[in-house]
């Protein structure tokens, strides 16, 4: 057993995941497809030993780094508590974990938190799992999306269809040199979201997560090979409209989930604006009112000035496809 460091990107889905099956087997609704953002990752290092207790420092960009406290304490102890169990051992960790983002962005960091945490805690335990595996591993960790930060560049969570979740895995269908595509996130919302993620998954379906269902299957195939023949307008339109699916349904929960507000729609409308005039860029949001901005390398310049000139925008983090979590 060695000290092992890991670096894990966060991950931002053109299709996705929303609604479980199975709550605890983190089971999804329906498949994902994503890429993993070279700008904003998480840095874990694990250590195994005979000590008396677990130790869980975090570190947030510009601040110190401290022990964890509260939730973020305790879901990291319940994937060290899961994990200590499948290895058979009663050793403790000692874990140091250090975002590269500044906290108070809104960005989730749980895909990268808690991929890189669950494959520090393994390869620190030389433990030796598949790719498969791991994915497995880290979708259980509490965070689905988590499981698409594994594999390189261009990422498909298959939902599977086995009961015990054995086929319900992520894998690459592009690596991330394949296609140099741009994710810029749009901080519009420093604030923290009112509705978890996990919390969203379980709302009381409706009419809508029907409809949505329904068309699914055809929005991946289509971003799959939107992804591999490089088509940012294919990409775009279906990213677009998945956006605006998963957003309807939480407003049709009950009670209903808002995450968008006034600024998120007035980056969306200034993306269109700008597809007038020949400048490529989509939009798609997750759990929270920021924006992720797709688009390619040469409209980037364009797209960065048009967006400094809303008031709102308070940052914009800027990323393209990279590998997934990997051994520092
Ligand atoms: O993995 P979770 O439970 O944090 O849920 C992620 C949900 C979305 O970010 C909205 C969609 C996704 O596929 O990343």
């Amino acid at each position: 057993m060695t000290k092992t460091t890991i670096i894990a990107p966060a991950n931002i889905a053109f299709v996705k995941y929303w609604g479980r099956r199975n709550d605890n087997l983190i089971l999804p609704l329906n498949p994902s497809v994503s890429m993993n953002m070279s700008g904003c990752t998480t840095t874990t290092s694990c250590e195994w030993g005979e000590w008396e207790e677990d130790s869980i420092k975090i570190k947030f960009k510009g601040k110190e780094m401290v022990e964890a406290s509260g939730a973020a304490r305790e879901k990291a102890l319940k994937v060290i508590d899961r994990v200590r169990e499948k290895l058979g051992t009663k050793f403790r960790v000692r874990i140091e974990s250090e975002n590269n983002f500044p906290e108070a962005t809104g960005i989730a960091s749980s895909a990268s938190g808690f991929s890189a945490l669950t494959k520090a805690l393994y390869e620190s335990f030389d433990a030796s799992l598949s790719e498969k595996e791991m994915t497995i591993e880290t979708r259980l960790s509490g965070s689905g999306s988590a499981c698409r930060s594994i594999p390189d560049g261009f990422v498909v969570w298959d939902k599977g269809d086995n009961d015990d979740g054995s086929d319900s895995y992520a894998y690459s269908i592009a690596p991330a040199k394949h296609w140099e595509l741009v994710d810029l996130v749009c901080v519009v919302d420093i604030g923290n979201k009112k509705v978890s993620s996990g919390e969203g998954h379980v709302r009381p379906k409706n009419e809508y997560m029907q409809a949505r269902l329904r068309n699914i299957e055809s929005r991946v195939s289509e971003t799959i090979s939107a992804i591999k023949e490089k088509d940012l307008e294919k990409l775009g339109v279906v990213t677009e409209i998945e956006a605006m699916s998963l957003h309807t349904v939480c407003m049709m929960s009950e009670p209903p989930i808002f995450y968008l507000n006034g600024a998120t729609f007035e980056v969306m409308a200034t993306i269109r604006e700008l597809r007038k005039k020949g400048i490529m860029a989509y939009y798609t949001m997750d759990a929270g009112a920021n924006v992720h901005v797709i688009t390619e390398m040469q409209y980037l310049p364009e797209v960065k000035s048009a967006l400094s000139k809303i008031d709102k925008v308070v940052m914009m983090i800027e990323n393209v496809s990279t590998n997934g979590a990997r051994i520092l």
